[in-house]
């Protein structure tokens, strides 16, 4: 698959909520005939933690039987950081997928359901010190890093902050590169987070199934010790490093196992540890 531009919509005056919990989507963007993203309104009261999650959605079919239409919501990383004043997500678009296939028609002025109940293990809470943080992404799973890492707290708590993106091809990597280029020139992030704290990143992104400048799973990168080579980096060790994980549910297990033999432990937000795992949402 060839990479397509981005096309992007945006503007929009929010309309008058009609559904429970709705909100308006402010701009939509769509990366390959896989991906897409989108930004709605916020809700006043919703308060969350940078990588945490909520469950959006929309009005599912009239029951045949009974006429009567429920919520059909899935959980969502929110790619915004707390401080945004709309909300950001990152989605794929699964044909079949019960909401997706028709997630993937949003325009601007539609409304969403988003239930405002965050919640999510990929928070800097659940992790104790430490002096670098690593990112792990595979596809959708980059959402919630697309979050923190435009986090103040990341650059407060860490001196490096390394992410890696795999995904099966190069256009599914536009949204992450984007976000990962748009720090340096962000005048409002330089000042709130401080001049320069963009220098703390370390990107690689690899593809699995179409030719880019790094090819190969992260997991396999890292066995061989590529990855650390050309990231110019010091494999992982349990007291300067901590991982979150977030990918689909093979990478998770994956390298959940590879964390534990470099000597980290998972940590939970009643507990926290060395490093976090959550699985991105697929449908
Ligand atoms: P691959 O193409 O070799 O399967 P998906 O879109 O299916 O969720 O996959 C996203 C990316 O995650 C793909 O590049 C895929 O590689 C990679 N991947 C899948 N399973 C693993 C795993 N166990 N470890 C590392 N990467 C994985």
């Amino acid at each position: 698959m060839t990479e397509q531009k981005p096309v992007t919509q945006t503007a929009a005056t929010p309309a008058v909520p009609t559904l429970p919990d709705a909100q308006t989507v402010t701009g939509v963007t769509h990366y390959t005939d896989r991906l897409f993203s989108f930004r709605c309104t916020r809700p006043a009261s919703l308060r969350f933690r940078s990588g945490e999650f909520v469950m959006i959605g929309l009005m599912g079919d009239p029951d045949p039987k009974t006429g009567k239409v429920k919520p059909l919501l899935r959980a969502y990383s929110i790619a915004s950081p707390s401080w945004d004043e709309e909300l950001e997500f990152y989605s794929i678009k699964v044909p079949d997928g019960p909401l997706t296939s028709r997630l993937q028609h949003i325009s601007v002025g539609d409304e969403i359901i988003l239930r405002p109940k965050p919640v999510g293990t990929l928070v800097h809470d659940a992790l104790i010190p430490g002096k670098r943080i690593w990112f792990f992404a595979t596809g959708t799973g980059f959402a919630p890093f697309a979050s923190l890492l435009r986090e103040p707290q990341t650059y407060a708590d860490y001196d490096e902050v390394i992410i890696t993106h795999t995904c099966r091809e190069a256009g599914e990597l536009t949204y992450g590169r984007e976000i990962i280029e748009s720090l340096k020139d962000d005048e409002l992030l330089n000042e709130v987070i401080g001049e320069g704290f963009w220098k703390k990143i370390k990107y690689y992104p690899t593809t699995t199934r179409e030719p880019s400048a790094k090819m190969g799973r992260i997991t396999d990168l890292m066995r061989s010790g590529e990855a650390f080579t050309d990231l110019g980096v010091e494999p992982l060790c349990s007291q300067n490093d901590r991982a979150m994980i977030c990918g689909n549910l093979a990478f998770n297990l994956e390298l959940k196992e590879m964390l534990e033999d470099y000597g980290l432990a998972e940590g939970a937000n009643s507990k926290p540890a060395q490093y976090v795992v959550e699985k991105a949402f697929l449908d």
